[in-house]
């Protein structure tokens, strides 16, 4: 049995939804998952753990300050094992080669502010939640979305999340663990 610990930051809730799916998927494969959510609780749990999966978002190029503050403060703890960091945004969505780049860079400055360097880093496509919005931010998104040519009916919320490619990405981190038994 493999113990993870899932550390996340959320702004709209898309990421709480990805931590907490994976949290299952590694429990139904007899794994044990430990899921914190930076934003409420910044101490490590207690370990050991086998292998890190640390998930935050982006809002306005910026991951969550909760979530550099943890990775910062417990760097050489998440050094010490398999680390996988997924990086939640809109920009992941589609194949915008110039998105695509932009993301990179958010998670160049991640690396860069907190001194953490995960083994492998996913850009995973979010979630647009117009209907969660206040009314400055759902005009502000859609101004945004509709100059990418993206989903711009703002009585609906629209997930972009590839269940089965992030599964598939987290049963390969979790199968590569080696198991401290
Ligand atoms: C105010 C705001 C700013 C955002 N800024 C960015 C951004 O700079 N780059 C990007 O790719 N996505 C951006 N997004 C899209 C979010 O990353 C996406 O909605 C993601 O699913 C949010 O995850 P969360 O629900 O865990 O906070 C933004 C969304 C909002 C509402």
């Amino acid at each position: 049995m493999k113990r993870i610990l899932i550390a996340y930051a959320t702004t709209d809730g898309q990421t709480r939804k990805i931590a907490e799916t994976i949290a299952e998927w590694i429990r139904s494969s007899n794994h044990e998952a430990v899921v914190l959510d930076t934003g409420k609780n910044q101490e490590m749990p207690d370990g050991p753990f086998d292998g890190f999966i640390v998930a935050g978002s982006l809002h306005m190029q910026k991951h969550q300050k909760s979530l550099i503050r943890f990775v910062t403060n417990n760097a050489k703890a998440l050094s010490e094992k398999p680390a996988l960091f997924l990086s939640v945004s809109m920009a992941a969505h589609g194949q915008d080669e110039r998105n695509r780049a932009g993301v990179r860079k958010c998670i160049e400055d991640f690396e860069r502010e907190t001194g953490w360097k995960a083994k492998k880093t996913i850009p995973v496509a979010g979630a647009l939640k117009y209907l969660d919005y206040n009314w400055l931010t759902r005009i502000m998104m859609k101004r945004i979305v509709k100059k990418e040519g993206g989903d711009i009916d703002t009585s609906r919320n629209y997930e972009y999340t590839d269940w089965d490619a992030l599964k598939r990405e987290v049963d390969a981190f979790t199968s590569e663990i080696p198991n401290s038994g």
